[in-house]
C-alpha cells in the first residue's frame, strides 16, 4: 500500500522528467474525473466547447506556460475574468484537491496517451 503511494507520488513528481523512458509504471488506466469537475468544469472547459481552456488537461496555461497548481487553485478559489468563482460550499477544499491533482495525472496519462480525450467529443450534439 505504502509503496504505491511512494509511486504515485513519484510519478507525478518526476511528470516531464522522467516519462518517456519509464514504461514500467503499472497502472494503465485513465485517471477518474472527480465528480465536481464533471460537474463544474467540464461544461465550459471542453473540447467542441472551449469558452475555457482545454490546455489545462495538458497541465499549459492558454499563454503556453506550464500550469501551476496554485494558479488551478486561484482561479477556481476566485474566477478569472469569464471563468467563474467556486465558493468552498461549492468545491471544497478536499474536492480542490482532487481537481488539482486529476488535472496531473490526466497531463501525465496525455503524455503517454496522446489520443486520450478525457471528455469524448459527442457527434450530432442533440441537447438532452
Ligand atoms: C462558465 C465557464 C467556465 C466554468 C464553469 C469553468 N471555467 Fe475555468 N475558465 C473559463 C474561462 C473563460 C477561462 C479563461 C479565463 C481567462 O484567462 O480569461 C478559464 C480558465 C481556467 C484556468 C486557467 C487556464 C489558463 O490557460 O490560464 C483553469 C485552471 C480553470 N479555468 C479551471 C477550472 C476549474 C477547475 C473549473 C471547475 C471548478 C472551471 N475552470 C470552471 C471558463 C470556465
Amino acid at each position: 500500500m505504502n509503496r504505491k503511494i511512494l509511486l504515485i507520488t513519484a510519478a507525478t513528481l518526476a511528470f516531464g522528467m522522467l516519462l518517456p523512458g519509464s514504461g514500467a509504471r503499472a497502472q494503465d488506466a485513465p485517471p477518474k474525473m472527480p465528480y465536481v469537475f464533471a460537474m463544474y468544469c467540464v461544461m465550459c472547459h471542453k473540447e467542441g466547447v472551449q469558452i475555457g481552456p482545454t490546455g489545462i488537461f495538458d497541465m499549459i496555461s492558454k499563454s503556453g506556460n506550464p500550469l501551476h497548481e496554485q494558479y488551478i487553485r486561484n482561479n477556481t478559489r476566485f474566477g478569472f475574468n469569464a471563468m467563474p468563482a467556486f465558493r468552498v460550499s461549492e468545491v471544497s477544499p478536499k474536492e480542490l484537491n482532487a481537481i488539482v491533482t486529476y488535472l496531473k495525472e490526466v497531463a501525465a496519462y496525455r503524455k503517454t496517451h496522446p489520443g486520450y480525450k478525457p471528455v469524448p467529443v459527442k457527434e450530432g450534439g442533440g441537447k438532452k
